[in-house]
């Protein structure tokens, strides 16, 4: 279930050109199971109407200080109190200002200086005005009162300017919508997570890969970040976009994959191996295409290094957690994986079961530990997969601290 499911959020919209991007916004947020209520600045409404709000959200969309909807006795105050998470998107330069100057001049001014609740500003604007001094001063002022500000994305503005300013991308907004709303239980943490596939050329044009989507890695990276941990997440090559807010190493090879964990595992507590590693790359990789011939072609392959092995050796208080994706007995294959390579937990999925596996957002796993008890989860979200892998973690890195 998405942690946003029945959260009240207050959506305040506000004067720029990306505030057509805050009518997905809702959408989105309401598909995730939040209850959305939206307050738009005056010159908002001169860029999107605030019928279309009122539309998605079924819920009179306040302007006004003062001719303030019926349905709230004094508007700016029961919005605040009503509101478990503010998000102003898009928050323009002046809009800005103002709050951290502490101008409360309408309606969605004074929300925010009566919020009770956590404000996430996401700032959207002209790269210039963004790479203004006096907004940059205002933006950190703001993360000095505790204001959580998003950085903007960058690229080709409406404005026709490159650079930074862009509203960032719905996903990206509701993943900090979130993270923020998140208990920060592993805080302190630091997890290395290894997701995706690895690719072994073959020559300059080909290479030995599979299926992996990278989506189970991912998930464990976002739901530990979102829980406060410090995250490295070393990817393979997958469709997915790299994260906001972790550091971010993308690999191709499998050896490219271990040398990575290798200079990272000093500083881990916890290291959970979903990639999809390669076991064997080609003994050669030609320089040049190869060239079709008559007859079969024979390629030599050679092992790739088992890295959770090399790992598990190196790994003295950390935890360390492997997957087995198998298509016949699951837990009879996924018991000797953890115990030849010394993992303290290992996460098993039948391939063959609908839901479960590659390129699905869902999966059906066994948590297997090293005593052998089994904790079978039924169809579940990825990412609620990922919290329950994570709490094992944590539950099993502070037993061997005691
Ligand atoms: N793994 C690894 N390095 C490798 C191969 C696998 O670290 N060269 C890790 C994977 O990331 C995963 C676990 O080992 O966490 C099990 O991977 P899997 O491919 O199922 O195991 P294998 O030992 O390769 O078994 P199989 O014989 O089924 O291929």
């Amino acid at each position: 279930m998405s942690i946003l499911q029945g959260k009240q959020i207050l959506l305040g919209v506000t004067g720029g050109i990306a505030a057509y991007k805050a009518a997905l916004l809702t959408r989105e947020l309401m598909k995730e199971g939040a209850v959305v209520k939206v307050a738009m600045t005056e010159n908002a409404t001169r860029f999107i109407a605030p019928l279309t709000f009122q539309t998605l959200t079924a819920s009179a969309v306040a302007v006004d200080t003062f001719s303030a909807p019926e349905e709230w006795e004094i508007g700016h105050i029961s919005l605040a109190e009503w509101a478990r998470l503010m998000v102003i998107a898009p928050a323009t330069a002046n809009f800005i200002g103002k709050i951290a100057g502490g101008i409360a001049d309408d309606l969605l001014t004074t929300c925010i200086m009566a919020a009770q609740a956590p404000v996430l500003v996401c700032p959207a604007m002209n790269t210039n005005m963004y790479r203004n001094r006096i907004v940059q001063d205002n933006i950190h002022r703001l993360t000095e009162y505790g204001y959580s500000v998003m950085e903007p994305d960058a690229g080709e503005l409406a404005c026709g300017a490159e650079g930074p300013g862009r509203l960032p991308t719905v996903e990206g907004i509701i993943e900090e919508a979130a993270s923020i709303l998140t208990e920060k239980d592993l805080r302190g943490h630091c997890i290395i997570v290894t997701a995706g596939p690895t690719r072994e050329a073959l020559d300059p044009v080909r290479f030995i890969s599979n299926h992996s989507s990278g989506k189970m890695g991912y998930a464990l990276a976002l739901m530990a970040r979102r829980r406060g941990a410090r995250v490295i997440l070393i990817s393979g090559p997958t469709d997915l976009a790299a994260p906001r807010g972790l550091t971010f190493i993308p690999v191709s090879t499998a050896m490219e994959m271990k040398d990575c964990v290798m200079e990272n595992l000093k500083e881990a507590t916890i290291i959970i191996k979903a990639a999809a590693v390669a076991d064997y790359r080609p003994l050669f990789s030609a320089s040049q295409k190869i060239k079709k011939q008559d007859g079969t072609l024979s390629l030599e392959l050679v092992r790739n290094p088992d890295i959770i092995s090399e790992i598990a050796e190196l790994k003295g208080n950390r935890i360390v957690v492997g997957f087995a994706m198998e298509t016949e007995n699951l837990v009879e294959n996924a018991e000797r994986k953890l115990k030849a390579k010394g993992m303290d937990l290992i996460v098993a999925n039948d391939l063959n079961m609908a839901g479960a596996g590659f390129r699905t957002d869902t999966n059906i796993v066994k948590i297997i530990d090293s005593a052998g008890t089994i904790t079978a989860l039924p169809l579940m979200d990825k990412r609620d997969v990922a919290d329950r892998i994570l709490s094992r973690a944590r539950e099993l890195f502070d037993e061997r601290r005691q």
